[in-house]
């Protein structure tokens, strides 16, 4: 008996292997590291001294997806793979809709012929769009999203909800994330960004190790404290934990369940910036730059609804999340590659 993870080889997939593999369970991957590299699941087997099987391959071939359904008794799909590059998506709607939204399609169908129904998806709090309430609950309407990526989002989660409802044996959790950073204590593993990062911590531990000059400022005039964005970062080891405790409550028969993952706070870019340089003694230099397209002022989340339900709280605070980014990045400043 296995749990299948789909993109574990990226940066919240390899940290979610790692807390699988603690809780005791087998662990099967498939990715087709078009956004990762092979080497996140050596250290994740040097982090755990456990193995993990890897199928190098994408979530739209069926042939290995029966391959591997054949050769393992897979009990739940843990569905992060897809593409996540806003930017990226509205140049490419075509390449990000196929690839998320037929990914997901075959991976269910598939999943429907070998008689694992159950799945639990990544998704992502750009599915409220500019949020009707602060904070957020799952209760708050979906919105508007601005972007392609935001949509297969969005969209999947009908998708999901609908396969569901139509066929009562699948559970079906979906885990909307607010803004993931942080990495594994060991430092071995971490975010590895292709090219100049898009997001605000990957951004700022690549002005930190030198490899780019200042981090700019998307804006300073939004209505927020001091008028610099606002979101709910969370610790990536708190959102893989997560995920153990979504799989727990797919045993107890979940049904449709839709969980906000998040601290509850929100914190500013100056926030990040003046907490990244306390807990890690490094300046960030900085300049106010034009608000970017498609961004909104706040965004955080109540997320008590899974600590109801699934007993899951985030325990790291923003020194940590920032000390164990900067950490990652210090001792791999090329990521993965040598
Ligand atoms: P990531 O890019 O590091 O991981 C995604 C993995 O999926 C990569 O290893 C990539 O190679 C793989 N992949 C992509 N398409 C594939 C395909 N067709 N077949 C097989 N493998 C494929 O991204 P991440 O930050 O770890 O995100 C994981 C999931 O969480 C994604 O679905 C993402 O959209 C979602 N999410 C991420 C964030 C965030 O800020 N990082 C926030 C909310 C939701
Ligand atoms: C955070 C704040 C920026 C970079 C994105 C996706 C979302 C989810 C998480 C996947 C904002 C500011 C950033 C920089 C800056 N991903 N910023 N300078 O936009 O909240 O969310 O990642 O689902 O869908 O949209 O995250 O890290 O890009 O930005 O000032 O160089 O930092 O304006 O206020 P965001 P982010």
């Amino acid at each position: 008996m296995a749990i299948l993870v789909t993109g574990g080889a990226g940066y919240i997939g390899s940290h979610t292997c790692i807390e699988l593999l603690q809780a005791g369970y087998e662990v099967v991957v498939l990715d087709n590291l078009c956004n990762s590299s092979e080497k996140s699941l050596d250290r994740v087997r040097q982090i755990t001294g456990k193995e993990v099987t890897f199928y190098k391959g994408d979530i739209l071939d069926r042939e290995i997806l029966k391959k591997l359904f054949s050769e393992h008794t897979i009990t739940c799909c843990i569905h992060f793979a897809g593409l996540k590059a806003v930017g990226e998506s509205v140049q490419m709607p075509l390449e990000y809709y196929y690839n998320n939204i037929a990914g997901t399609l075959v991976l269910t169908d598939e999943m429907r012929k070998h008689n694992c129904k159950n799945i639990i998806f990544s998704s992502s709090a750009t599915v409220y769009g500019n949020p009707a309430q602060i904070p957020i609950t799952e209760e708050c309407p979906k919105g508007e999203c601005t972007n392609p990526y935001g949509w297969t989002k969005s969209m999947l989660e009908q998708i999901l909800t609908d396969i569901q409802k139509a066929d009562p044996e699948w559970n079906v959790i979906l885990l909307r994330y607010f803004n993931p950073i942080g990495a594994h204590k060991s430092g071995l593993i971490g975010e590895n960004p292709n090219g100049v990062p898009n997001n605000l911590m990957p951004y700022i531990t690549q002005v930190a190790v030198g490899k780019l000059k200042e981090l700019g400022i998307f804006g300073d005039d939004y209505d927020t404290p001091d008028g610099t964005g606002v979101r709910d970062y969370i610790h990536v080891v708190d959102l893989a934990v997560g995920h153990v405790k979504a799989l727990k409550k797919i045993d107890e028969k979940a049904g449709l369940c839709i969980y906000n993952l998040g601290t509850g706070q929100g914190y500013s870019v100056l926030d990040i910036v003046k907490n990244f340089e306390k807990a890690n003694g490094v300046k960030i230099p900085y300049a106010i730059k034009p608000r970017r397209a498609g961004d909104i002022a706040t965004c955080y989340s109540n997320a008590d609804k899974a600590e109801r339900e699934l007993g899951w709280k985030a325990e790291n605070g923003i020194l940590q999340m920032c000390e164990d980014s900067w950490r990652w990045q210090k001792n791999n400043p090329n990521g993965y590659e040598e």
